[in-house]
């Protein structure tokens, strides 16, 4: 497993990490954004490197933008020895630790995730990738980074859209692991968090599912709580207008997925009634139309986690205990749909 170093100052600590490491020549990658916000807060403790910035944005995250970083490698001279630094959030880590790991049959790198969704969900379990022809994380390996660096530090700048985005991953951590952690997160105010408290929990929760389970042959799955009807509306509406960031898409799967833990795994109905109100609380009630149902149950049955015809979810059993594997049909699925729809008004 990747060595996670929590940081209170983070330049300082990377800059020890490095210089503990032997290296031919450094390489850093970041994003458009940033560069602008983040770079500046580690740029004059690192030792002499190569930078690369490509446009912030998971439309980014191709084969065109992976062919521009490996050029980049290719024309700094980068060797096997190179080490490189992705200073970014899930679409910069993802994309800069496959190119690390391809480039010459792979070259060592370090994770610096800078949004909270990134933090606590991206930067753990060596899941590596890109998309591709419309496929979201079609193409990909499995590479654990040397060692990826967290620190709060990154958060004032980043738009509170995406904090809440990385919140709902939080919540699922809770939902799926630890009913003592959910409460707490339930009466406090989501926005004034000891952020370091919450990241370190997180990641602690998500580490320790994935060391059991690192292929996800089995017990990993429980991490895709929410994910399977969340991930069907994020990709309806990913050019629209009504266009969704991923952790907003899994608060709507929470919702209709602890439905149908409830009405197929005995969570109790307070369990569910205590989920609604936190995620409605916080993300609100996403409206659409009655039209657009038919096709994202459609898109449920077209989950990567499938087999075959069964449409396999993760469930809760109560807060804090999720089982795996779960069959569910497409009735049930727009039963759950009905459901979050009687929540609107
Ligand atoms: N590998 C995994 O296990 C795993 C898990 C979850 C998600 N992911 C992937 O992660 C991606 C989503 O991650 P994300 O939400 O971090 O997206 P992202 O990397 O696109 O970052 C979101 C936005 O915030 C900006 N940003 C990043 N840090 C900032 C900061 N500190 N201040 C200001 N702006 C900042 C980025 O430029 C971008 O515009 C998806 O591609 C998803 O597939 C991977
Ligand atoms: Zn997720």
């Amino acid at each position: 497993m990747e060595s996670i170093i929590f940081s209170s100052a983070i330049a300082e600590d990377l800059a020890g990490y490095i210089s503990r490491q032997d290296f031919s020549q450094l390489g850093l990658i970041m994003d458009s954004n940033t560069q602008v916000h983040c770079y500046p807060l580690i740029s004059n403790k690192i030792p002499h490197h190569q930078q690369f910035a490509f446009e912030a944005g998971e439309v980014n995250k191709n084969l065109s933008t992976c062919s521009a970083i490996w050029q980049w490698m290719t024309d700094c001279g980068f060797d096997r020895k190179a080490l490189i630094i992705n200073l970014g959030g899930g679409v910069c880590g993802d994309m800069g630790g496959f190119c690390a790991s391809t480039y010459k049959r792979g070259v060592r790198f370090i994770n610096i995730p800078t949004t909270l969704l990134s933090q606590v969900d991206a930067s753990v379990g060596g899941k590596l990738g890109i998309d591709f022809n419309g496929f979201k994380n079609h193409i990909g390996v499995f590479t654990e980074p040397l060692a990826v660096l967290i620190s709060d530090e990154f958060l004032p700048s980043l738009p509170h859209n995406e904090l809440r985005s990385g919140y709902a991953e939080v919540i699922k951590h809770g939902l799926i692991q630890n009913a003592d952690y959910f409460s707490t997160l339930k009466s406090t105010d989501w926005e004034n968090q000891d952020w370091k408290t919450i990241i370190e929990k997180s990641v602690s929760i998500k580490k320790s599912v994935v060391e059991k389970d690192p292929k996800e042959a089995g017990l990993r799955k429980i991490l895709n709580f929410g994910h399977t009807i969340g991930h069907a509306f994020e990709s309806f509406y990913l050019d629209s207008e009504r266009h969704l960031l991923h952790g907003e898409a899994i608060a709507i799967g929470m919702v209709t997925e602890a439905y149908l833990s409830y009405r197929r795994m005995g969570l109790p109905q307070d369990d569910l009634d205590k989920i609604t109100e936190m995620v409605l609380k916080i993300y609100g009630y996403f409206d659409f139309p009655n039209e657009d149902i038919s096709q994202i149950i459609a898109l449920c049955a077209q989950d990567k986690k499938n087999e075959g015809d069964v449409i396999n979810f993760s469930l809760l059993k109560k807060t804090g205990f999720c089982e795996y594997n779960i069959h569910i049909n497409l009735t049930e699925i727009e039963e759950a749909i009905a459901y979050y729809i009687s929540l609107k008004n």
